[in-house]
């Protein structure tokens, strides 16, 4: 007979009903709903989200013009699948999304997830060019599919049991100054990590059987690492020279989150091919492979595909995001509430040893922690992140051994908003230092 059973019994079975893979996340707190800059628990407690969906509700939680948009989209069709029909609310976006592309990217693959649209990267690069091989970079994260696990190294957890990957993908380092692959200072840095991009076209696979060189611009699982501007030209450059199709891996940086549309705009460098999900629909699963229609249009018909990619709801939902930037004028706050955190993070740097370095861009900011020999932290960040969550506040940790917490407010946080989570965050540190 069906057991009636109440929802917080159910969460003291999660570790049976859920796999551990999930079940076994921090914090796995129990929630009700979720508004703006707030989750609500089950006891009706406000915890500000700093995680804002894993920079996926970048305009906040149910943002009244999204769910608008979706509830009158449910009302009139709810699945395609695209292909089979070609409905408004797909192609209108196509066409919306053309206009907030850096260069001349407009057309687009709609998928439902970032790995989606990133194992929708490596085959176009592939199929396009007929080239085997792809480059991409220690400490990057591009999902769970096989072909993305394959290219992610943030953790080799992610990949462990998994062999034999996917082949023909070479990893080099990525220039995370902070911590040097080559133990360079900034000032004799010299740019090898691009250095070493050549080094595998003269030792492990000639420049000629490379279809792409892929990378989050700025690295999000892997620690928040932000790169040098010269690097990713220097990559642009490269893959010019040689006919490499550079992609970019947006699905954490974009739709605002680095102060402009996507990180591509942050950094002047355009890329062939783009990846694209998380803040696209604000919360709704979607996501995109981008390319301009002169490269998309060899990808040719019957070599790629989706049944649920592209739902109606989810384009209607990112069609209300892309007039919310509009409208809402989301990205002319990012610059002004990006300096507060930069100020207030770097004061709490100076007055404590544990923070070793604080970086990114935009709302998209990594807290690093040390030990006094400056080693990675990550007691110490879960400590944080343990008193914040205690005293209301909600973040996420990142980085290789978990030493980073990913800082990452919803761009629509008032200043008010954003000030409290940050003394919070002061609060906590005092505690877990004393
Ligand atoms: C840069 C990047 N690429 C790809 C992914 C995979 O996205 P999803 O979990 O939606 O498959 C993520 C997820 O965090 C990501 O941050």
């Amino acid at each position: 007979m069906r057991r009636e059973i109440s929802f917080s019994q159910l969460v003291d079975e999660l570790g049976s009903l859920l796999a551990p893979s999930l079940a076994e996340d921090w914090p796995n707190m129990p929630i009700e709903r979720a508004k703006g800059s707030y989750v609500y628990d089950v006891e009706g407690k406000a915890y500000l989200d700093f995680v804002s969906g894993m920079a996926s509700c970048n305009l906040g939680h149910c943002h009244p013009r999204v769910e608008e948009a979706a509830r009158k989209q449910m009302e009139k069709l709810v699945h395609g699948p695209s292909g089979v029909f070609a409905y408004e609310s797909m192609v209108r976006l196509a066409y919306e999304l053309a206009e907030v592309m850096p260069g001349d990217i407009d057309c687009f693959f709609f998928s439902n997830s970032g790995a989606e649209a990133v194992e929708g990267a490596l085959k176009l690069a592939r199929y396009v060019t007929g080239r085997p091989a792809i480059i991409a970079f220690y400490g990057g994260f591009h999902g769970r599919t096989m072909g993305c696990v394959s290219l992610t190294t943030s953790k080799s957890a992610y990949r462990k049991n998994y062999h034999p990957l996917v082949d023909g993908i070479y990893h080099v380092p990525f220039p995370y100054c902070y911590r040097c692959p080559y133990g360079h200072t900034r000032a004799a840095c010299g740019l090898e990590c691009l250095e070493a991009v050549e080094r595998v076209f003269a030792h492990l696979v000639p420049a000629e059987d490379v279809a792409a060189i892929l990378l989050e611009p700025i690295q999000g699982e892997g620690g928040y690492v932000v790169p040098p501007e010269e690097f990713l030209r220097g990559l642009r450059g490269i893959c010019d020279r040689h006919g490499i199709l550079l992609i970019f891996d947006e699905v954490q940086t974009g739709f605002g989150r680095t102060g402009k549309m996507f990180a591509a705009h942050t950094f002047g460098v355009v890329p062939d091919i783009m990846a694209i999900a998380k803040g696209i629909a604000n919360g709704f699963p979607l996501s995109a492979t981008a390319a301009p229609r002169d490269l998309m249009k060899k990808w040719l018909a019957g070599s790629h595909g989706t049944t649920f990619g592209g739902n109606p709801v989810s384009c209607a939902a990112a069609l209300a995001v892309l007039e919310a930037f509009r409208e809402e004028k989301i990205l002319k706050g990012v610059g002004h509430l990006s300096e507060i955190c930069f100020a207030e993070l770097e004061a709490m740097k100076d007055e404590f040893p544990v923070i070793g370095d604080v970086r990114g861009r935009g709302l998209m900011i990594g807290i690093e922690f040390v030990g006094p020999d400056g080693a990675p932290n990550p007691g110490a960040c879960q400590d944080v992140l343990d008193a914040a969550l205690a005293k209301g506040l909600l973040m996420y940790p990142c980085g290789n051994k978990g030493q980073v917490i990913r800082f990452i407010p919803p761009l629509t946080v008032s200043e008010a908003e954003l000030r409290r989570g940050l003394d919070i965050l002061r609060r906590s540190i005092e505690e877990v230092r004393r």
